[in-house]
């Protein structure tokens, strides 16, 4: 029906795909023999790029067609410079570039967006420019965060997008397949290939009851990555089912979803539910939901009796508040255990920072529960918070939307600094003004995702937690990590009688929503005058650079390759490639390099007993085994590779988890690295090596890790007449002379090998161009 045919969002002409899913999963169904599709298989097989090829034995990859594609800006130069490389005139999938990590947050929203225009015009034009020739949406500095931006604009039930951002997944709250990729996939699937993803097992959340009290979603989100840990979801797509489904917001889904990525997970989904439909027509999409209205049975919910891998148990009644920290998502502490985990753990008890809002949780229902909280202590006569507090709206639609509402004045009334529409401390991007509290252990608490050591302010001695924003909120007036607004009090300014807060109330959607500035969003140009819009990279810029596709390694470089680095415990992309100061590189390879894996912790094996005192303690310098001097990581990495050496990078479980950043798979391969060696690889990170040409492999017995000493000599025995099924085997020659052999696995395919036999995804590409 017509109906059907209606836009994928109000800025595309490009139909849904709902006509195609519906012919595509009969296809399904009549090629598998079933009738207990999961919802995420529905999605995921009805988006395959050849139904008969379609294969659900383990191990297999997919090769699907995504409906669009997102970036932001920190990786979208990267995924921009590599698509220029192909030599196609415009994307093959609608596509956006949003301006969102790159701004500063020090003094408040209007300061901060100058500065960020004046720092980064020459990224923003590039990235503008790009958008013009090429055909996509530009998003520029001030009009949101990537993925706020996706849910309100561009996010519908059945959908598949991919973005080059870890937080991807938010879009299953609007019942998308949203994966988080590398800028390598996001240019394969520019450039209209298929894209690949290794067939995840579908994890079932079956959710019964209502959250109750202070509990919210992103609560329920904290509790899972409690259950799970940050590995526990590795290759499953969480898909959550039941009646609890129907008593969340579709805000509040995102947030379950955008944190996903906390547990690993593929990506997380709901169903399609009335809440969906709800958010879709405040966001001025209900012909969409209409269409999604007619699909829904079929389409957009799981079969009655699907089939999951496994299945989590969840009664929505029994989830409490949470304070997940420091350092890791998933230490989950519920807020009633806050003072005897600060006592055990010498944490001390005093907030420093409150920070709410981020792609996580400014909906406005997150905002307006978070005033709500702020009324009830305004009522008692309490001005502001004991705690510095800022809040940082997801987008320009919810800033303006609470600003034209009262919200942000009660805010800003309070003592809360209303940052500018963009990431900021979520992604280090923040000068902490409270500079005397940095200088001893302190605590921040925030309703971001992410909680690594530095991530937020850079500082070793933040203690960083995680909990909704209005608990970040009662924390914040209360200047305590261990309040718990369930049993303890806060004081009347004037009668000083202690009350206590009840719970928050929250409004799930305003009547309307405002728009702000819409001259923030630049759309596509017509097709004919693309061609005449020129790049203009200066040749001594610091911040871009033309890439160079990569060349395939000669075999020698596989034999008697060095160890880099023998990496010890949690070796996130953060430690790879740092952000923060970093973020000014992202779009010159040879500048970025030289943050390589500054902050990851080398074991001290590899030294001798008189420099152990150094590695213990520092980061970032290690021994040349070919000079004898102490560097900092890159320079070893690059005199290895001035000296014709190969060098493998060895690492512990997990390794590369975080983000998305290729950054982390391009700075070892520009600078020689020939194989990464691990017990466990999270799952993009693994995906990024293989594009750019790095083999990633893993100990076939875990404890081997302890064997492959630091300055051992590394041939990869099997590399030469590399396939599928090759045993590769890690001929490691001691310091002291003796021999040992290591097996290792790859998960490499044909495909794959293809890529590094090019030296590159991106070489294999441009050569098919050519040819
Ligand atoms: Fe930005 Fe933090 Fe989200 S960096 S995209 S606000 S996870």
């Amino acid at each position: 029906t017509p109906l059907l045919q209606t836009p994928l969002s109000l800025y595309d002409q490009t139909p849904l795909p709902y006509e195609r899913q519906l012919a595509k999963l009969a296809q399904v169904r009549a090629k598998l023999g079933r009738q207990d599709l999961t919802l995420a298989e529905k999605v995921l097989f009805t988006h395959v790029a050849d139904v008969e090829a379609l294969s659900t034995a383990p191990g297999t990859y997919l090769q699907l067609f995504p409906d669009r594609v997102a970036m932001q800006d920190a990786t979208a130069q990267m995924a921009v410079l590599q698509f220029i490389n192909s030599g196609l005139p415009q994307t093959a999938v609608p596509a956006t570039v949003h301006c969102d990590h790159l701004i500063d947050a020090k003094c408040g929203a209007q300061p901060d967006m100058e500065a960020a225009k004046r720092t980064n015009a020459e990224v923003y034009d590039f990235l503008s420019t790009a958008a013009r020739k090429y055909g996509m949406g530009f998003w520029g500095p001030g009009s949101g965060i990537i993925h706020q931006i996706v849910l309100e604009n561009y996010a519908f039930p059945g959908g598949m997008i991919i973005g080059t951002d870890s937080h991807t997944p938010n879009a299953g709250g609007l019942g998308m397949i949203a994966v988080g990729v590398g800028g390598a996939d996001a240019v394969d699937v520019l450039a209209g290939f298929e894209w690949e993803l290794p067939l995840p097992k579908i994890c079932g959340v079956h959710l019964t009851g209502r959250l109750q009290g202070w509990a919210s979603p992103k609560d329920l989100i904290l509790h899972l990555a409690k259950l799970l840990t940050v590995k526990g979801g590795t290759g499953y797509v969480l898909e959550y089912y039941g009646e609890g489904v129907e008593t969340l917001s579709a805000t509040g889904m995102a947030t379950i979803c955008n944190m996903g990525a906390e547990v690993g997970a593929t990506c997380s989904l709901f169903p399609y539910t009335a809440s969906m439909r709800r958010y879709l027509a405040a966001t001025g999409r209900s012909s969409i939901a209409a269409a999604a209205d007619q699909v829904a049975d079929q389409l957009l919910r799981a079969d009655a009796n699907a089939h999951y891998a496994k299945v989590i148990e969840l009664d929505l009644a029994t989830v409490p508040a949470y304070l997940n920290g420091p350092h890791s998502p998933d230490r989950g502490n519920a807020v009633a255990t806050m003072k005897a985990a600060c006592a055990a753990n010498n944490w001390p008890t005093k907030l420093s920072v409150g920070l709410i809002g981020s792609c996580t949780n400014s909906s406005y229902e997150d905002l307006t529960r978070a005033v709500s909280v702020i009324r009830q202590a305004r009522a008692h006569g309490i001005t502001q918070a004991k705690a510095h507090f800022y809040i940082s709206p997801g987008s320009e639609r919810i800033r303006a939307t609470i600003e034209r509402d009262g919200l942000l004045r009660e805010f800003t009334e309070f003592g809360g600094v209303v940052l500018a529409n963009a990431c900021g401390p979520c992604i280090g991007q923040w000068k902490r003004q409270d500079v005397e509290e940095m200088k001893q252990l302190n605590c921040i608490v925030t309703s971001f995702n992410r909680n690594f050591e530095k991530r937020n302010d850079g500082c070793p001695n933040t203690l960083a937690f995680v909990a909704s924003p209005e608990m970040v909120t009662a924390m914040a007036i209360a200047g305590q990590v261990t309040f718990d607004p369930t049993t303890d009090t806060l004081e009347d300014a004037h009668t000083h009688a202690p009350f206590q807060l009840a719970c928050p109330q929250g409004q799930e959607l305003p009547a309307t929503f405002e728009l702000g500035d819409t001259s923030l969003y630049q759309g596509p140009i017509p097709t004919a005058e693309r061609a005449a819009v020129q790049f203009n990279i200066n040749p001594a810029s610091a911040r871009l650079q033309l890439l160079v596709p990569f060349q395939p390694y000669p075999q020698e470089a596989y034999r008697e390759a060095l160890v880099l680095i023998k990496a010890q415990g949690k070796c996130t992309t953060d430690h790879i490639s740092p952000a923060g100061p970093w973020l000014t590189y992202r779009g010159h390879l040879n500048n970025i390099a030289q943050n390589m894996l500054s902050a990851a912790k080398g074991v001290d094996v590899q030294v001798g007993a008189t420099q152990n005192a150094l590695t213990k303690t520092k980061v970032n310098l290690l021994k040349n085994h070919l000079t004898g001097q102490f560097q900092e990581v890159w320079q070893v990495a690059k005199a290895y590779q001035e000296a014709h050496r190969g060098w493998v990078v060895v690492g512990d479980e997990n390794y590369g988890e975080g983000s998305s950043r290729e950054h982390a798979a391009l700075e070892p391969r520009l600078l020689g690295c020939v194989a990464v060696v691990v017990r466990s690889f999270a799952r993009i990170h693994e995906g990024n090596l293989k594009k750019q040409g790095v083999l990633p492999l893993t100990f076939a017995n875990p404890a081997d890790y302890d064997r492959l000493q630091a300055d051992d000599k590394v041939t990869l025995r099997g590399v030469e007449h590399l396939t599928p099924e090759t045993q590769i085997v890690l001929v490691c020659t001691h310091a002291n002379g003796t021999v040992d052999e290591i097996p290792v696995r790859h998960t490499l395919n044909a495909t794959q090998i293809a890529w590094i036999n090019a030296g590159s995804a991106l070489t294999l590409i441009a050569a098919e161009q050519a040819a």
